[in-house]
């Protein structure tokens, strides 16, 4: 399996636990990533589209089973009156556009892969139904960067379903990271094992589903 964003937070932890279970791991990050001899380091800052390119022909000729694209940043969360162009863009680029070129590079592998399941590690806040119920955080950049991942999952669904490839969007939770902050009500271990269970059990039928670390579906 491959996945982005392996150096802390829930990205690490789902690197760990895979090792754990006995996968390759091949774990991804723009800096350095916590070391266990089961995961293969690579370099990859997904904001970077010649980094992604360089990623996907050091894998040429490797199967992948699962990608997980977890890579994301929060970007500003002060509303309107701060929002602001680069930051804006930056977080669409890292947590949008980011997860489709990765895939793309990675489509090979993953066609000659036996799982074939591709996870995007959305966010409840990216729900038009359901982001703004029982939150009213000024993340502009961030909620509307996830709802583009969100259709992003459902063009590329739709797009792979001939090369039996599975696309799911996955909300991991309120979680105890770095980005979920200290009042956050999920711990990193039960969201990575919950959204690991979810995507062992992923076929074509929940292809462009989105679903919550515990088997929740969450309405688009
Ligand atoms: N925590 C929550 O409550 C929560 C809720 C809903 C959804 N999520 C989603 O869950 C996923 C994991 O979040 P988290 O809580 O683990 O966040 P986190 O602790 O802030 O970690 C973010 C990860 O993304 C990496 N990253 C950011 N920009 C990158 C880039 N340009 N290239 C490569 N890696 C990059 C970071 O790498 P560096 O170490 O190099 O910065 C880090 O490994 C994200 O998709 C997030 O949106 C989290």
């Amino acid at each position: 399996m491959l996945i982005t964003g392996a150096s802390r937070g829930l990205g690490a932890e789902l690197a760990r636990i895979y090792a754990e279970d006995g996968w390759r791991v091949l774990g991804c990050a723009r800096g350095s990533i916590p070391r266990t001899d089961e995961t293969d380091r690579f370099h990859l800052d997904v904001a970077d589209p010649a980094s992604i390119e360089a990623v996907g022909r050091a894998l040429q000729g490797v199967a992948i089973d699962v990608l997980i694209n977890n890579a994301a940043v929060r970007g500003d969360t002060g509303g309107l009156p701060t929002l602001e162009t680069d930051d804006f863009l930056t977080v669409m680029r890292v947590n949008a556009l980011a997860p489709l070129l990765v895939t793309r590079a990675l489509l090979a592998s993953l066609k000659d892969g036996e799982r074939r399941v591709v996870a995007n590690i959305s966010s409840r806040a990216g729900s038009l139904a359901e982001g703004t119920l029982d939150d009213d955080d000024g993340d502009y950049a961030y909620r509307c960067s996830k709802a583009a991942l969100n259709m992003a999952t459902v063009k590329l669904a739709q797009d792979l379903k001939g090369d039996g490839i599975s696309v799911l969007s996955l909300h991991p939770g309120w979680v105890q990271t770095d980005m979920g902050g200290s009042d956050a009500v999920v711990s990193v271990a039960s969201s990575a094992a919950g959204l690991k269970a979810i995507i062992d059990r992923a076929d074509l039928a929940d292809s462009g589903s989105f679903r919550a670390f515990d088997g929740r579906q969450v309405s688009w």
